[in-house]
């Protein structure tokens, strides 16, 4: 399925919905009571590691697919594993950023060639910045010090630079991003959290309606729908939330 994207979108189209759920008839499950409600749906390292392109299948066909990889390898290897993943006929593949600008080239390669052999164009590729569960203290003890908001723009443009379409970041990031590279990047933002719900594991967190006003197009939203008793009824306050914003 096709993404849209621009100003005239739908607080729903903005909505990416997290599948982490441990497989396919659980992410299925999920999807269906999101079907209309939301405008992505993401396939993540759980459901993918377990059951690969099944995980991929199972939803298809409800809502355009982000390919949640977070691929950090030598150059060589994510090409590879790029290529595949670009056959699978996702709109969104991510990398890590910190893999460096030959490995973002080399996914761009992989991605471009996958999807060419099975006749699909290209999926975006996203390139992570810093996790959202990082704070500042997390980066010291990895040796990335320094506050989080400078490895994050210090690794966004390395990574537009090196041919990335867009980059995931956090709410705290998103009009930083903005500001030093412009409209074109696709800025898609995880560890969103609507009023009143639990940030969970995540540390740089803000609301659905002022990451979009900063400059987001999309917001990936996974424990506030999963575990809501009425997943379909969380987009819908979510997506007003954001319209209203
Ligand atoms: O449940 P929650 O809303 O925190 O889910 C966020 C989703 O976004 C998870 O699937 C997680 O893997 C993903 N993600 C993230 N931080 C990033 C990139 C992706 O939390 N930097």
């Amino acid at each position: 399925m096709e993404l849209t994207r621009g100003r005239t979108m739908k607080g729903s189209d903005r909505i990416c919905a997290a599948l982490d759920v441990p497989d396919p008839q659980s992410a299925r499950a999920l999807a269906q009571k999101l079907s209309g409600r939301v405008g992505m749906l993401k396939v993540g390292l759980e459901l993918f590691v377990a059951h690969g392109r099944a995980a991929v299948d199972a939803v298809r066909e409800l809502a355009p697919i982000f390919l949640d990889l977070k691929l950090h390898d030598i150059p060589q290897t994510v090409e590879s594993a790029a290529r595949g993943a670009g056959a699978l006929g996702a709109s969104l593949v991510t990398i890590h950023a910190s893999g460096g600008a030959a490995m973002v080239a080399a996914a761009k390669k992989g991605l471009a060639a996958g999807a060419q052999s099975v006749g699909l164009s290209a999926p975006k590729l996203l390139a992570v910045t810093v996790l959202t569960s990082l704070d500042d203290a997390d980066l010291t003890a990895i040796g990335l010090g320094g506050p989080s908001r400078e490895a994050v723009l210090r690794l966004g443009r390395l990574a537009v630079s090196a041919g990335a379409d867009g980059l995931v970041c956090s709410p705290h990031e998103v009009s930083a991003l903005r500001a030093a590279l412009g409209h074109e990047p696709w800025l898609v933002v995880p560890g969103v959290r609507p009023a009143g719900s639990a940030a969970g594991d995540q540390r740089r967190t803000g609301t659905p309606a002022s990451t979009v006003r900063d400059g987001a197009d999309l917001l990936v939203i996974g424990r506030p729908l999963r575990d809501a008793a009425d997943p379909g009824a969380a987009a819908e306050t979510i997506a007003a939330e954001i319209d209203a914003g």
